[in-house]
């Protein structure tokens, strides 16, 4: 595909050599999200000392494109104050009846010039980073002659970043956003609150950010490991951060100024334990380092939460403000009498019920204000209310059945959209927390499940790459997690599904990775991805394929892998547990017989363990590995033990194996767990030649 494009430009600059215009119908543009419909004409436009842009948006508007466009591929060129009729590019904003979406624009390029139309700003604003792109991933001043009509998929398209973990400062941010409009992403989901640090000033609570922002560990697994404290600012060990006011008004504008729409988030009730470090009377203990969910009993929690967010709304204009919801225990409410007696006085049958009463209450509150709530899936489980929408997170399971309860819904499940996840080979890799994402799984994410009427489908608002810092520690890293992946989701939340071709995006991807370094962020080298584990990308042949495997000992409903022909399928794993291949054992041990039908000469007997000590997934102990004639008598062919601790931190894969000779009806595999509590086995075939 690269080596394409590279020959059409050659070709290309050669007829113009010879004063011959050029048209080749099928040339792609290298452009990412992908149009919605180009057509293409004959011939170039070539930007000039002599072009002007020329528009009738107000002053104040026209000021700050100008502002914005500076730096950029079209900074040079000035406004003229009357039609230019030739030569010019030409902004006008439209009637609805041209350009019906408020994010659409119709681009018109010829010999003549570059006429952009939309019905809002927005749209121009896209239309504008259309042309950025073209004459960046061209040579900088011909525009191809083509009608773009464009407008995006979904109205949400957002990028997430967890500043709790690890913190990430306005220029970061800042730095983000950019890149984020080039590629039309219109929403930024701000982390701001979380157990490793709060991040927003809060004047009425001013401990939030000299306190439960610093913590006396450079390093966030020592933290964890050291007791998870907080520390003063002024602690010379203090480490961490947060923005001002002034700092998030500052963001906020730049990223309006891109058409982002930053949508903050407080975590509630989970997720709040450097709150309730600083303010323990908001916890049911009372005590500092005890609870991590905000007490839903007291009436001090609510005026806590109330007064944050009524600083939260005057400096976030967003429609949506995230309350969190996610994995709060709930363990401290069951023995807690006020929230006991909450549950009493209102009714409540369950603490997911309890849960449900503090997120409807906050989102009454905020409701009075004129906000709605986004919260991630867990919101759904007590209850949901008409408006609020649910980041289905867990899988997409929480995006449909919010969408079936008649509620917006954003998808952002774990297997497509973390970006935290590896993108490569993991031993090639930063140590990451686990899972598996490459740009191609990532592309291929489908934000709305075949189940969903068209009706519900279209309260799909759309989709959001996540970045959560835990193993995040520094700017250049994020960045490294972020591109290309997120130009992924960028191009599945705007272009139409069916114009998504994956060939087509990995070469314009490669472009965009090029031209990401070249502007000074870090990418993932794209051009040197290893791929996936050589041995998953073929079915394994032997003698044990789709015979019958008998399990002694269960494996976990979560991951079945493809249930009880796993073993004996030809399918081999990946590099990470969690693909649907590997079959995972918990806080157990393997014992599986594989009945080969009849008496059968074999010579070897293996299979493949891997170890993740992040996710507690073990290798075996040891595996005994024995042959029988008749399903009675057993004989060991081989025990065979383990040499690799679960000490070590980076992912390990390892082969447990017999070779000899022998004939066999059926043979017996079992792995001793290692007996950590909560330990994983996985293992993806039983392989016998
Ligand atoms: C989440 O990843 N806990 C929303």
């Amino acid at each position: 595909m690269k080596k394409r494009n590279i020959f059409h430009i050659v070709l290309f600059s050669g007829l113009l050599m010879f004063g011959i215009s050029s048209c080749s119908e099928s040339r792609e543009l290298d452009l990412i999200p992908m149009p919605r419909s180009v057509e293409h004409h004959r011939g170039t436009f070539e930007l000039s000392p002599e072009t002007r842009f020329y528009t009738q948006l107000s002053p104040e508007s026209k000021q700050a494109l100008a502002h914005y466009l500076e730096g950029t591929a079209l900074g040079r060129i000035s406004f003229a104050d009357e039609a230019t009729g030739t030569k010019g590019i030409e902004l006008t904003l439209c009637d609805t009846t041209l350009v019906p979406d408020a994010e659409g624009y119709r681009l018109e390029i010829d010999k003549k010039g570059v006429r952009l139309s939309a019905s809002t700003e927005a749209g121009l604003f896209y239309g504008v980073q259309t042309l950025l792109q073209l004459l960046n991933n061209g040579d900088g001043k011909s525009l191809p002659a083509v009608t773009i009509d464009d407008s995006p998929r979904f109205p949400y398209r957002g990028l997430h970043l967890d500043v709790s973990r690890h913190f990430f400062d306005k220029e970061f941010v800042k730095k983000q956003l950019d890149a984020m409009a080039y590629f039309k992403l219109n929403r930024f989901h701000w982390h701001l609150t979380d157990g490793a640090g709060w991040r927003i000033e809060i004047k009425k609570y001013p401990r939030l950010t000299s306190f439960a922002a610093w913590r006396p560990f450079e390093i966030l697994n020592e933290w964890w490991t050291g007791g998870r404290t907080y520390c003063d600012q002024n602690d010379p060990r203090a480490v961490g951060g947060y923005y001002t006011q002034d700092d998030i008004r500052e963001v906020v504008a730049y990223a309006a100024e891109r058409h982002i729409t930053i949508i903050p988030e407080i975590e509630m009730p989970g997720h709040s334990e450097e709150v309730l470090a600083t303010y323990p009377e908001l916890s049911c203990s009372g005590k500092p380092y005890v609870n991590a969910d905000f007490c839903v009993g007291t009436e001090k929690t609510f005026e806590f939460l109330e007064n944050v967010l009524l600083e939260v709304i005057d400096l976030f204009p967003s429609e949506y403000i995230h309350i969190g919801g996610d994995e709060a225990a709930k363990n401290s409410w069951r023995q807690c009498p006020r929230c006991q007696k909450r549950m009493a006085d209102e009714n409540l049958a369950s603490v997911e019920e309890l849960q449900s009463y503090m997120i409807h209450r906050i989102e009454r509150f905020l409701n009075e204000h004129g906000r709605k709530i986004i919260g991630w899936d867990e919101i759904i489980e007590g209850g949901l209310t008409p408006t609020a929408t649910v980041m289905s997170w867990r899988g997409e399971e929480g995006g449909i059945q919010a969408v079936k309860a008649g509620n917006q819904t954003i998808m952002t499940p774990g297997k497509y959209c973390y970006l935290d996840a590896y993108q490569d080979a993991p031993n090639t890799q930063p140590m990451s927390i686990g899972g598996y994402l490459t740009l191609e799984k990532a592309y291929s994410f489908e934000p709305v499940p075949d189940s969903l009427t068209t009706e519900e489908a279209s309260l799909i608002q759309g989709l959001q790459g996540n970045v959560w810092t835990e193993y995040i520690p520094t700017p250049e890293h994020a960045e490294y997690m972020i591109y290309p992946r997120i130009l992924a989701l960028a191009e599945t939340g705007w272009s139409p599904a069916e114009a998504k071709d994956w060939e087509s995006f990995h070469a314009r991807a490669l472009h965009a990775v090029n031209y990401l370094r070249n502007q000074g962020y870090n990418p993932f080298p794209l051009d040197k991805e290893v791929g996936d584990k050589p041995e998953s990308l073929r079915p394994v042949e032997h003698l044990a394929l789709n015979k019958t495997v008998t399990y002694a000992t269960p494996y976990s409903k979560q991951y079945a892998a493809q249930g009880d022909q796993s073993l004996v399928d030809g399918v081999r794993g990946g590099w990470m547990y969690n693909d649907d291949r590997w079959q995972g054992f918990l806080n157990s041990d393997i014992d599986v017989t594989v009945d080969l039908g009849s008496e059968t000469a074999i010579r070897e007997v293996n299979a493949e363990f891997l170890q993740l000590k992040g996710p507690y997934v073990w290798l075996p102990k040891q595996v005994i590995i024995s042959a029988s004639t008749d399903g009675e008598n057993y004989e060991t062919l081989a025990t065979v033990g383990n040499d690799i601790s679960p000490e070590v931190e980076t992912l390990q894969f390892k082969t447990f194996g017999w070779e000899g000779n022998t004939t066999a009806r059926y043979v017996r595999y079992q792995a001793q767990s290692n007996g950590i509590d909560g330990g994983w086995l996985f293992t993806d075939e039983i392989i016998i030649r």
